[in-house]
């Protein structure tokens, strides 16, 4: 049972395992100025990633110097800044393969747009929220898409069910008095097909974090069939060999105590 509970552990922080390979805490694309954003990559294989960025102060640059863990896997940026602005995204440490990649905005302003920073599945539903620094007055706000106003909410949120790919665009939010939030462009991920269709030859490979979960179930078998095989083989090596030590012992020392010639011979004249 104990290889039970081993492969369940195990089972269980595969798939725990976040597929996008980083993660953006709090879990948003847009921030004010002066917030506190921590971003890591997440992995578990023993590949070292390190965490880089294009901004408009430079390109593939390490995160947030100074605020680094020795690695450089993650950062915590304790002060962000509108310039920090850009793509995030980690890099294998020899730099062949990339996780997914988020655009991250910081506005310069008081306004902005709550919306998710890892693209949306299709048919999943998506709630924008528009937040003022302050709060407002009024809450109502309206949200755009690709520069067009697609509705104002009283209530400062918006929900659109099932997205499908047409949703795909550049999102924005304005609250009257307080102004626009910075434009973030959200993505509608393909729902991951059960029964795939052979891919076109021309389609790119899958990126990495697409293999993780398969490279993750491959490993949980090989070291489960391990862990059997030592464990029948040390079940089997125990039941064919009783322990010599006691029986070598034993033996001697009846061995012994018959051969004496003088006990010997009193047992055969008795
Ligand atoms: C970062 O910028 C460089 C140079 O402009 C570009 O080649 C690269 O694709 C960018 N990386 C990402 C993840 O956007
Ligand atoms: C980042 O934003 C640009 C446009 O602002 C967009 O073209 C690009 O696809 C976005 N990247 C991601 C990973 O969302």
């Amino acid at each position: 049972m104990k290889e039970t509970c081993l492969l369940c552990l195990m089972l269980l922080f595969c798939c725990r395992s976040n597929q996008s390979g980083l993660t953006v805490s709090p879990s948003r694309s847009q921030f004010f100025r002066g917030e506190s954003v921590t971003l890591k990559c997440e992995d578990h294989s023993s590949a070292g990633w390190t965490l880089r960025r294009n901004t408009s102060k430079g390109t593939r640059t390490l995160c947030g110097s100074g605020q680094r863990l020795p690695d450089d896997s993650s950062c915590e940026i304790t002060y962000i800044l509108p310039s920090e602005s850009g793509v995030y995204w980690c890099e294998s440490r020899g730099g062949g393969a990339s996780s997914i990649s988020v655009n991250i905005s910081v506005s310069g302003g008081s306004v902005i747009l709550q919306s998710p920073v890892l693209p949306v599945m299709e048919g999943h539903d998506l709630t924008l929220s528009c937040q003022s620094q302050t709060p407002p007055s009024k809450p109502s706000a309206a949200f755009y898409k690709d520069g067009s106003l697609i509705r104002t909410e009283p209530t400062g949120h918006m929900t659109l069910q099932h997205v499908s790919r047409s949703d795909e665009g550049l999102y924005k939010c304005h609250i009257s008095a307080h102004g626009e939030s910075p434009s973030s462009w959200i993505s509608v991920s393909e729902k991951p097909t059960t029964t795939s269709a052979p891919s076109s030859s021309t389609a790119p490979p899958p990126p990495l974090h697409a293999w993780l979960p398969a490279v993750c179930v491959g490993s949980v078998i090989l070291l489960l069939c391990l862990v059997v095989i030592t464990w029948k083989c040390l079940q089997r090596k125990s039941e064919e060999e009783p322990p010599p030590e006691d029986v070598t012992y034993s033996t001697v020392s009846i061995l012994h105590r018959f051969s004496r010639p003088s006990s010997r011979g009193r047992f055969t004249s008795n």
